[in-house]
């Protein structure tokens, strides 16, 4: 798909049925033609295989959970969400890292995030979703931390793909804010942008522009200079709000895609 053809096209299906949720979507995503002239279509949560009809999906439903071709569908449905990316069709090139909740009905996809296996510009999430039904709830701040958690273990600093969305950079700023505001805070003495690069696995531009959107960076004799008095400190990190559910580490076995 041509970026310039993606962005211009009108948005085609208004609705979606996904579990036990009717969702409106918010723009147009390239469903194959013979899909064009539904203005709903149903999917299946467990697999995401989309359907014209809820027959069809009922039907569905029975073996739904070996279908093979979820990655792309995954990729289909967040295009109903995601307005300035164009997205990969070629999922072997990325992982996807699902977020459920679960109960006695079974696991419920929330949102997931996509990773390249191989990222030359040193991305460490290549498209974020939480499904609007969920959203707010702290599950885009999860997988942010998750995903920095995977580069931790990587041994590399990371950076989302860009371009970010409205939504994706006030998640992203707040991240960044609050993870950066901690150390700050608890840290004695100078510290550099490298160091906190290497602590967190943000990449250093990150770290730079945050900083100075908090006015915390001055420009001394050639060189950008921390300044975290620590009254301004606790001023930020008041308004920087909640931080989310916490990613336990120790939980977490991964090893790094090679
Ligand atoms: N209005 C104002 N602030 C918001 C809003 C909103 N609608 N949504 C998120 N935020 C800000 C808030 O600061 C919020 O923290 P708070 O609730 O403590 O105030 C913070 O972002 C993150 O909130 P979460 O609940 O952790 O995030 P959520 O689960 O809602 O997911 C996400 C955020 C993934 C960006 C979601 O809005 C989404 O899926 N949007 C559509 C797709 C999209 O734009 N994805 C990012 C594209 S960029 C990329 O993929 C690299």
């Amino acid at each position: 798909l041509r970026e310039h053809e993606e962005f211009t096209k009108v948005k085609n299906i208004a609705t979606i049925e996904l579990g036990r949720y009717e969702i409106e979507t918010w723009y147009f995503s390239p469903f194959p033609p013979e899909y064009n002239e539904s203005l709903k279509l149903y999917f299946c949560e467990f697999c995401l295989n989309f359907m014209k009809r809820k027959e069809q999906l009922q039907r569905h439903m029975v073996d739904g959970k070996k279908n093979k071709v979820y990655g792309q569908n995954l990729c289909y449905l967040a295009k109903l969400f995601l307005d300035h990316k164009t997205l990969y069709y070629d999922v072997d090139l990325f992982l996807f890292y699902v977020l459920c909740e679960c109960d006695d009905r079974g696991c419920h996809m929330v949102g997931y995030f996509s990773k390249e296996k191989h990222s030359e510009e040193s991305y460490n999430l290549a498209c974020i979703l939480t499904l609007p039904p969920y959203q707010r709830k702290g599950y885009g701040k999860f997988l942010i931390a998750f995903s920095y958690e995977l580069s931790k273990k990587e041994g590399k600093v990371g950076t989302p793909e860009r371009p970010l969305s409205d939504l994706g950079l006030l998640s992203y700023r707040g991240y960044w804010t609050r993870v950066l505001l901690d150390i700050l805070k608890k840290h004695k003495g100078n510290i550099s942008i490298k160091e906190l690069s290497d602590m967190t696995a943000i990449k250093a531009e990150d770290i730079l522009t945050t900083l100075q959107s908090l006015e915390l960076i001055q420009y001394r004799k050639g060189q950008h200079v921390i300044c975290a008095d620590p009254k301004v400190l606790d001023r930020h990190l008041k308004a920087a709000g909640r931080g989310g559910l916490e990613v336990d580490v120790s939980k977490l076995i991964w090893t790094p895609y090679k």
